[in-house]
């Protein structure tokens, strides 16, 4: 079975399976110090034992000026550039316990900031929707050179973040560049309207991520992981889908050791399809919706254009059979799993590589469909809705860090 067999990645980093516990914001570290703790440690305890090929953390705010959520992991702007002693402690216990049984873990980082250009967020066309998005968030501020690459600024604290997870004992980082976040921001043409060295053309707008992926081995080592999360072409047309594989050129070009497709954006989550939440991106064959994972079609894409590059794709996968068959189309070599894990930490160990006692026809794990609660469902704001429906996942890694056991009630079938 593919799904169970070893991989290397281009930086030597050996995986033992294809399968990975995807990113997903714990929320456990609240301010003012947003340092991993004890209850970090205990949930990604029952990760670290469920039989991973690897783990990726919750997305790592770069500063802790610009927060996704207030119980975000994050890197406080204002403290020395050392992090204090303590800091890099609880960092070792949380890289440690994660790898304890094995499991190479990964730090997700990224920065929520939307100002690539002055573009208004979307979170859909109704009047109410429109309100929300100005009133919550009003019209960026473009941000200039000197805060994107002069001292301290968006490149620089990346490097900090990598620094940081590399001293600690990670084995890696993952840059967000995917769900509207900062860096898809500069990557995507209806975000991105500069016009100097950061935006222009395909190149220009992958130049942020190109300089923080060269730092990035500048400061650690060539042993480090650094992958990268990408969307998939969302806009199915063929001009865009030429920009996307030009910067993903650039980025396989510049040594990434992994790229993760997934799609969609925190004002429209294409990547939470399959709960409810969303419906399949429009570019998306129903039957490949239907097979499982969303995102598939588009990496298959990719990998005809760049046959050694190592994919991950995450969004949708609930099936042994559906995982083997989508390593088996050459489509990706990575299997990310994000709403299942919360309910199933040890998945692999227990269910999909559990060839000798569960058989495939019980080897899924169905989640069931969100149900939005009538008050949500009365309120006219998309935006409303997609929070609630996270909520019910992110509670569940709320109950891991208070060591209870995921509620099985997610669960539609279990074997
Ligand atoms: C509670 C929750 C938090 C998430 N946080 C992140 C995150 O921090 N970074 C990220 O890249 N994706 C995040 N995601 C998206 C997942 O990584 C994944 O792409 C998505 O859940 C689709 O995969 P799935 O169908 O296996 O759940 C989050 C999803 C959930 C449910």
């Amino acid at each position: 079975m593919l799904l169970s067999e070893e991989i290397e990645l281009p930086c030597g980093l050996r995986l033992p399976n294809r399968l990975c516990k995807a990113a997903m914001a714990e929320n456990l570290a609240p301010g003012p110090d947003h340092k991993p703790n004890q209850k970090s440690v205990t949930a990604y305890g029952q990760w670290a034992d469920g039989g991973w090929g690897m783990i990726l953390t919750g997305n790592v705010q770069i500063s802790d000026a610009h927060l996704g959520g207030p119980g975000d992991v994050a890197i406080l702007s204002h403290a020395s550039k050392d992090p204090s002693p303590e800091t890099k402690e609880v960092w070792k216990t949380w890289a440690a316990t994660c790898q304890r049984s094995g499991t190479p873990t990964i730090v997700q980082l990224f920065r929520q900031d939307n100002r690539a250009s002055p573009v208004k967020l979307n979170f859909g066309a109704g009047i109410l929707d429109k309100l929300a998005a100005t009133l919550l968030f009003g019209t960026p501020r473009e941000m200039t050179i000197e805060e994107i690459s002069g001292e301290g600024g968006v490149v620089d604290q990346f490097v900090e973040a990598a620094k940081q997870s590399f001293e600690a004992g990670f084995k890696g980082i993952e840059l967000h560049g995917a769900h509207g976040y900062l860096l898809a921001q500069f990557l995507s043409p209806l975000t991105n309207l500069r016009t100097d060295e950061f935006g222009g053309t395909p190149a220009k707008r992958a130049e942020i991520v190109l300089r923080v992926i060269r730092a990035v081995r500048e400061a650690t080592s060539k042993e480090f992981c650094i992958g990268i999360k990408m969307n998939s072409v969302d806009a199915a047309s063929s001009e865009s889908l030429d920009d996307v594989i030009a910067q993903i050129r650039l980025v396989a070009e510049c040594g990434i050791d992994f790229i993760e497709i997934s799609g969609g954006s925190y004002e429209n989550p294409r990547m939470m399809v399959g709960d409810g939440t969303a419906a399949p991106p429009a570019n998306v064959k129903k039957s490949t919706a239907l097979r499982e994972s969303f995102f598939l079609e588009f990496a298959q894409t990719v990998r005809k254009e760049f046959p050694q590059l190592v994919l991950m794709v995450t969004g949708g996968f609930r099936t042994r059979i559906g995982m083997e068959e989508a390593l088996k189309s050459g489509g990706c070599d990575l299997i990310g799993i994000g709403r299942p894990a919360t309910v199933k930490p040890k998945l692999p160990k227990e269910i999909i590589l559990n060839t000798s006692e569960v058989p495939d026809e019980r080897a899924s794990v169905a989640l069931v469909p969100y149900q939005a609660p009538w008050l949500v469902k009365k309120f006219p704001l998309k935006l409303v809705g997609t929070g609630a429906a996270n909520m019910q996942w992110a509670g569940q890694i709320t109950r891991m860090g208070d060591g209870l056991e995921p509620s099985a009630s997610l669960l539609e079938t279990t074997v």
